[in-house]
């Protein structure tokens, strides 16, 4: 079973997140090129691509950390492309970013409240995420450094759901994670997903994003090169779209393209 049961119903109704037309800039690197997704809720939406691709950049810029040249970010139909990283996630944008970054000479506790000062009201608390990881209550003050990678990103992943976030950004959880661990992480979204939760992940295992995701989309050096449900995208496209091959291509509709 994947973690996304409200995908395919979902794009009838109106986009929680919805990034249109995003450029971003590093300097004179254009990281992103005019992106555009949308999000609905009760869905997992998954980024993937390789190394350097922009899957961060679109992350970050969607939580307020970088500033687009141009293109909108609009969260439950409010604009917020100007709005401060903090007054997001009180709005409901939280992410769990790449490497984690707790604070490793906090104890577990300490991270976990971190996350719940900008929270907003819901239904997690810190007491919630004990009883989901009764381990994280019994180790609650060692500290984060002295935890295993597979402990810290669970830590990371609670320090997010205290904020009670409408849309979880996940940026790269499996990221140097045996795959057991992965498996045991990713095992946990449809209780996450249970609590009315709609979640954006990046994702560079992409069989590991085809398993969970009501979505994916592809990027390229910036560029979006696929996006689709996973029944409806090949094996060939994804790999295509991924690295760039001459028939990366997605099926367009008949008509379209240039002529043979
Ligand atoms: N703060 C920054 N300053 C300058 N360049 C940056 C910055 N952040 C990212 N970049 C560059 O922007 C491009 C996209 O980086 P980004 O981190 O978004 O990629 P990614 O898809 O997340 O890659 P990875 O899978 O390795 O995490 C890369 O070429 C990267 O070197
Ligand atoms: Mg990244």
């Amino acid at each position: 079973m994947t973690a996304a049961g409200n995908g395919a119903q979902a794009e009838s109704g109106t986009p929680l997140l919805e990034v249109t037309d995003l450029v971003v800039h590093h300097g004179q690197l254009r990281a992103l090129n005019e992106i555009s997704l949308q999000v609905f809720p009760g869905e997992v939406y998954a980024i993937i691509g390789a190394n350097g691709a922009g899957k961060s950049t679109l992350l970050r810029t969607i939580a307020g950390l970088h500033h687009p040249t141009t293109g909108s970010v609009i969260f439950d139909g409010t604009d917020v492309t100007r709005l401060r990283p903090e007054r997001r996630a009180t709005q409901g944008i939280v992410m769990v970013p790449e490497g984690r970054r707790l604070f490793g000479s906090l104890s577990v506790e300490e991270n976990l409240q971190v996350g719940a000062s900008y929270a907003r009201q819901g239904p997690w608390t810190i007491e919630r995420v004990y009883e989901m990881f009764s381990w994280m209550r019994e180790r609650r003050n060692q500290l984060t450094a002295q935890l295993s990678g597979g402990e810290q990103q669970t830590v990371a992943i609670g320090r997010a759901l205290v904020a009670n976030p409408r849309v979880l950004m996940l940026d790269e959880l499996s990221l140097g994670l045996a795959p057991v661990v992965v498996q045991r992480i990713y095992g946990m979204l449809p209780q996450i997903l249970g609590t009315g939760l709609t979640v954006l992940l990046v994702e560079q295992d992409v069989s590991q994003a085809l398993r969970v995701a009501s979505r994916i989309h592809c990027l390229l050096e910036g560029r979006t090169t696929l996006e689709g449900q996973p029944a409806d995208v090949t094996a060939d496209q994804v790999e295509a779209a991924y690295f760039g091959l001459a028939d990366a291509t997605p099926a367009s509709p008949p008509g379209e393209g240039s002529e043979p």
